[in-house]
């Protein structure tokens, strides 16, 4: 125990040359540590076969370093951490710089529960940022009008960058999804009756849940993060988007991307970050790492217990953060 603590303490010294897995062990430790808090999603009834004491976590460095503890390489539902590569790929996809994007959808923390209706119709159908479900159904569509095929996009996208040509959608999930979404076809019939959807709110609907039910790794995840971490530029070296993009992308993580939670997540974690009620957590150290940890047990905002303490453990061991 003594020789383990003189081991962490050595690899935060300075936070310039971080031993990312002695690190990562601690945060594991950490984690698992939370076995038994929090509550596997079942909502979406397929999602509670998942194992509620599953643990992964990976990094993925600019340099090209990878590294995984626990769990790293097993696929889980990634629900919510895919609104981030739809809301990069729609940005990226644009040809004004995301004008158009934003006039439909906002980029202000909700401070309500991911799957909420309220503010839609005070707001007048444009949801308050990419996130939540409302704005991630008009990123979706925007995807849809800019390729034809969303969440082929977002499903192409996470093969190229992780290198893992298995990567699908699990259509159990998605098909379990869409047979209980009465609230998203509710969200997404809502914001139509606005005119701020350009596609049929059926096949919105479809690819939202197909890029919802990917199923991928914190190792598959990390990479393909990682284009955040290297400022819009992909695995391959090409970018992606321009370095401001990535910036803007990374503040919507950091202020939404944990719903009503993203304040305590800011708090404890410090990092731009993006959910799903699959139980991973994507994360992102701006110029050194993507950091993704997953365990299916959640909590009350729909975040899982042990990623956000694994993060918690790994920023506060090692001291980076983007504060
Ligand atoms: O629409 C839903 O409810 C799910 N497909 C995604 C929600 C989710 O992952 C929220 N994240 N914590």
């Amino acid at each position: 125990m003594i020789v383990k603590r003189v081991h962490v303490e050595e690899a935060v010294i300075d936070g310039e040359s971080l031993d990312w897995p002695v690190l990562l062990e601690a945060a594991e430790a950490a984690a698992r540590a939370t076995t038994g808090r929090g509550r596997v999603a079942d909502y979406i009834p397929a999602l509670a076969t998942a194992d509620p004491e599953a643990f992964g976590m990976a990094v993925a460095t600019v340099d090209g370093e990878l590294y995984g503890v626990g769990d790293w390489e097993q696929p889980f539902s990634i629900q919510s951490v895919s609104k981030l590569f739809s809301l990069a790929l729609a940005l990226a996809h644009s040809r004004d710089g995301g004008d158009a994007l934003w006039r439909g959808v906002g980029r202000e923390p909700s401070g309500n529960p991911f799957n909420s209706l309220v503010q839609l119709e005070t707001e007048h159908g444009i949801p308050r940022n990419p996130f939540i479900n409302a704005g991630a159904l008009v990123v979706t569509d925007r995807l849809q009008s800019l390729t034809g095929d969303a969440s082929g996009a977002v499903r192409e996208f996470l093969r190229h960058e992780s290198g893992n040509p298995l990567l699908d959608t699990d259509p159990v999930i998605a098909a379990s999804e869409a047979e209980h979404g009465h609230r998203n076809a509710a969200l997404a019939h809502f914001i139509a009756s606005h005119g701020n959807l350009e596609n049929p709110v059926e096949t919105v609907l479809d690819h939202y849940y197909a890029h919802c039910a990917v199923a991928a790794s914190c190792r598959d995840l990390v990479l393909a993060g990682s284009f955040l971490a290297r400022y819009g530029v992909r695995t391959d070296g090409t970018r992606l988007m321009s370095r401001s993009e990535a910036k803007r992308v990374n503040a919507v993580l950091l202020t939404c991307g944990t719903y009503d939670a993203a304040g305590e997540f800011a708090f404890r974690v410090g990092l731009p970050g993006k959910s799903g009620v699959g139980g991973g957590i994507l994360a992102v150290l701006p110029g050194r790492a993507a950091v993704c940890a997953w365990g299916p047990r959640l909590d009350q905002a729909g975040n899982s217990v042990a990623a956000v303490t694994a993060l918690d453990t790994l920023t506060t061991l090692s001291g980076c953060s983007v504060f």
